[in-house]
């Protein structure tokens, strides 16, 4: 038998399987997301996410070091908050539990630690939406203010990152004007580019007590059958002067992904969402897969996509189980 073309002689053991690997995960190139709480004394285990909690703002710091030892130094901060009302006032109070954590951490770690933040209104309006109202419709203009106003007041808080994850036009190029005229020109601006209405959501919607009290977000989050809407926002978050581009989720999106590393000149981030990250919990919960397998899995085939940085719930179980050492 005569084959010369044998793919399998790069598969015939581990040393040369990982020789001729193309891809690899990168925990230096991982965000580990938080959910900081304004009230409540301890951390709460959220039901649908396993392993993922809510702290109390000015317990974060203490339960966090043990995070920042294991080596989760680069962070998403959500806020939960009981009070909320028509204008999203919460958003850049400074009762604002993510603007007091953001304070802190930057007070103990300095630039040992890179703190991002989402920049949304729906864990501050009363109608969980992202925007302000108009009657039942989604105000774009007047929610720009508010968008600016809050990342101002994260950036002034110390974030060195903010992600506008609201999905509203024109919004990059708004925060970063109004940070300019703040002097803020140091803050990242990680856009969530191509933020698809997504079910995938669920389990985050529970953590940050933030689903729509009537309807949907397909009036602002975008349409899963579009790709080409992708590239349209792609464009615009460039011009609006995004630093980082995102995917939003990540596997279900991996075309959009590879499109996004095709085109971009910045760097492509992707969101490994809640709802992905429950799916291998649950899964793995059952004993139907082994958690390790079916998360490096996930994660390098987000990687070979042409992600440059992901945002994981599972960074911490990566580090902690020391799942990339075997
Ligand atoms: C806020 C926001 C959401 C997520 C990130 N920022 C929820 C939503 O849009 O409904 C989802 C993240 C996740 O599911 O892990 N707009
Ligand atoms: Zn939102």
């Amino acid at each position: 038998m005569e084959i010369f073309n044998r793919p399998r002689r790069l598969r015939q053991s581990q040393l040369v399987r990982d020789l001729v690997a193309d891809t690899s995960v990168d925990t230096s190139k991982m965000i580990q997301p938080y959910f900081i709480s304004e009230s409540g004394t301890k951390r709460i285990e959220i039901l649908s996410m396993p392993g993922i909690y809510r702290d109390p703002a000015d317990r974060f710091l203490e339960s966090f070091s043990a995070d920042f030892d294991l080596g989760i130094n680069k962070i998403m901060l959500f806020g939960v908050v009981e009070r909320k009302d028509a204008v999203a006032s919460g958003a850049d109070h400074d009762t604002n539990p993510v603007i007091q954590a953001a304070r802190s951490l930057k007070e103990k770690y300095g630039e040992r630690i890179f703190v991002s933040a989402d920049v949304c209104l729906c864990e501050y309006t009363d109608s969980g939406h992202c925007g302000l109202l108009r009657g039942e419709r989604i105000d774009n203009d007047s929610t720009l203010e508010r968008l600016g106003e809050m990342a101002v007041a994260l950036v002034k808080a110390g974030v060195d990152c903010v992600g506008p994850s609201d999905m509203m036009d024109g919004r990059i190029g708004f925060i970063r004007q109004k940070l300019e005229e703040e002097n803020l020109t140091e803050a990242i601006i990680l856009a969530y580019t191509a933020k698809y209405a997504s079910s995938y959501y669920g389990p985050f919607r529970d953590a940050a007590e933030s689903a729509p009290k009537f309807g949907d977000r397909k009036g602002y989050q975008m349409d899963f059958r579009n790709q080409r809407e992708a590239v349209r926002e792609l464009e615009l978050d460039l011009e609006e002067g995004a630093d980082i581009v995102m995917v939003k989720p990540a596997l279900a999106y991996l075309d959009i992904i590879k499109t996004f590393k095709e085109l971009s000149p910045v760097p492509v981030a992707a969101y490994n969402v809640s709802g992905e990250y429950t799916m291998a919990k649950l899964m793995a919960r059952e004993n139907i897969v082994s958690e390790r397998d079916i998360v490096l899995e996930n994660l390098t085939a987000i990687f070979r996509a042409g992600a440059d940085i992901i945002l994981t719930y599972h960074l911490r179980d990566l580090l902690q189980k020391r799942w990339l050492h075997g």
